[in-house]
This record gives structure tokens, sequence and C-alpha cells, in this order.
């Protein structure tokens, strides 16, 4: 029996090139079951290549991932299928098909993978919604939705079939830092009330500080912190200390402005 606290997934010296360039260079860790754990790291480090890697949506040069005990790096196409229904992934523009009204996005997981009975789909849509809070968003298009409430909708539609794991990357970007801190809240709630383990891609400390169990910094392609924000007192390395002493100094000047 698999319980809270478990490993749900296993990264062990991922190597990833584009062309000749390595992007990811050796990068291992675990994540475990019941974890909110953050990724961070300057723009073009790895972040969201690591976060398609995880999802079997890119194939890595060497390494392995193993996800609920089976190697995604070494997986055929049926059964990178099979896998993909137990993750949610909220990517960081929504990800909403325009064409479809919120509802239906949200159900589509559900029709596809066949695993919801029919006369239920509607039911859980709307258990989803409300569960982020866009209960009277049902019928509405993507187009009719501000930033924040898309991102809410795209986060409904990751949890639609309940997956174990939910991959968000990038989930403030582009809100306001109230609409931003309501979704962290989203996703605290979510985690406490489903036990839904979720690896984010984020840039916001507050965000950090506020939710993250435990944080993997990348820096070229490389790891070089992981650990909880306690940890970081204790890290020596220049770029994960410039990281959350800038940020913090930028914060309250911008505080001192206001
Ligand atoms: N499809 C691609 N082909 C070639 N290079 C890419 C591709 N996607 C990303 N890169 C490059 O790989 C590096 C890492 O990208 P990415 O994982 O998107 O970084 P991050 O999400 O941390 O900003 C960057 O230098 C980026 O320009
Ligand atoms: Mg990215």
């Amino acid at each position: 029996m698999e319980s809270k606290g478990d490993i749900i997934i296993e990264v062990e010296n991922l190597v990833t090139h584009y062309g000749d360039t390595k992007v990811l260079d050796g990068v291992s860790f675990t994540v475990r079951r019941g974890e909110i754990f953050m990724i961070i790291g300057g723009s073009g480090c790895g972040k969201s290549t690591l976060l398609k890697h995880l999802c079997g949506l890119l194939r890595p040069t060497s390494g392995r991932i193993v996800f609920q005990g089976s190697d995604i790096a070494s997986m055929d196409e049926d059964q990178l299928a099979v896998m993909q229904q137990s993750i949610g992934i909220a990517f960081q523009s929504s990800g909403l098909f325009n064409s479809m009204t919120v509802g239906d996005n949200i159900a589509m997981p559900m029709v596809e993978f066949g695993s919801v009975d029919p006369s239920l789909v509607k039911p859980l849509v709307r258990m989803k919604l409300s569960l982020v809070g866009l209960a009277q968003a049902e019928h509405l298009m993507p187009s009719d939705l501000s930033g924040g409430m898309r991102k809410r909708a795209g986060l409904a539609r990751a949890i639609a079939v309940d997956p174990p794991l939910v991959y968000f990357d990038e989930p403030s970007a582009g809100l306001d830092p109230i609409m931003a801190a309501g979704l962290d809240e989203l996703v605290m709630k979510l985690n406490k009330l489903l036990g839904t383990t979720f690896i984010i891609v984020t840039h916001e400390l507050d965000s950090i500080k506020l939710a993250a169990d435990r944080i993997l910094m990348l820096d070229r392609g490389k790891v070089i912190f992981l650990g909880t924000l306690d940890d970081v007192e204790k890290s020596t390395n220049e770029r994960v200390r410039q990281f959350f002493e800038r940020r913090a100094d930028e914060h309250i000047e911008q505080r001192q402005l206001a």
C-alpha cells in the first residue's frame, strides 16, 4: 500500500541535448507523494525541458525517470499514453481549447480516457470547477475568462481525472500578486484535500515561501540546490543565495516605495 511520503517520481542522472547543446546535465532528484515540489532557476536553465521529460513529451539522451515504478524514458507510445492518464499538466499558458466551453474543456480528459462513466462527466466537471472557484463558468468560453480564471480552469482540467501528480509550469506568470497568491492557496488546498503531488516551475519567492515543501534549483542544466527553505540558509552556492536574497531585497524596496 502506497502512502504519503513514498517516492512518486525518481529522476536519475538525466542528460538531454537540443542538437549539440546539452540542456540538462546529470539531473537527479526524487519527489515524494503528497509533496509540493518547486523547480526554480534562471530563464533558459532547463526547467520547462525537465517538466516535458517528466511527462514523457520529450525523451532524454540518457538517464531514468521512474514514475510509480516504471521508467518513462524507456516506455513505448502506448505505455506513455497510459502513464499520461496518471498525470495532470497545467501549461504556462492555460492550454485550454478556445473553441470549447470551459466545462467541455474539463470534460475532455474524462471522455478521452474513458475512465469516467458518461453519466458522471457533468457532475464531476461541476465538482472540479467549484473546487477551483469557477462554479459559474461552466458554460463560458475561455475568452470570457480573466487571466487568473483561465489558470484556474487549466488547473481544473489538470485534476479532471484525479491524477496523483500534477505539473504546473509558471502558474503565476502574467498574474497580479493577489491573483498569484490565490492560485498558491488553491494549490495548497488541492494538495491537502486530494493529496495531489505538485511539481511546479516558478519564479515567485512568495509562492516558494508560502507553499513549497522542497525546492530544486537548476543552473545551466545542473542541480545546484535541493532542499527545504530552511536548507537555503545553509547553502554556500552564490547563485542560490543571490536568488533568495536579492529577490527578497527587491520585495522590501517595492514595499517601501508603495
Ligand atoms: N525545442 C527546442 N529546440 C532547441 N533548443 C531549445 C528548445 N526548447 C528550449 N531550448 C533551449 O534549451 C534551453 C532550456 O530551455 P527551457 O527548458 O525552456 O528553459 P526554462 O524553462 O528554464 O526557461 C534554452 O537555452 C532554450 O533556448
Ligand atoms: Mg520555461
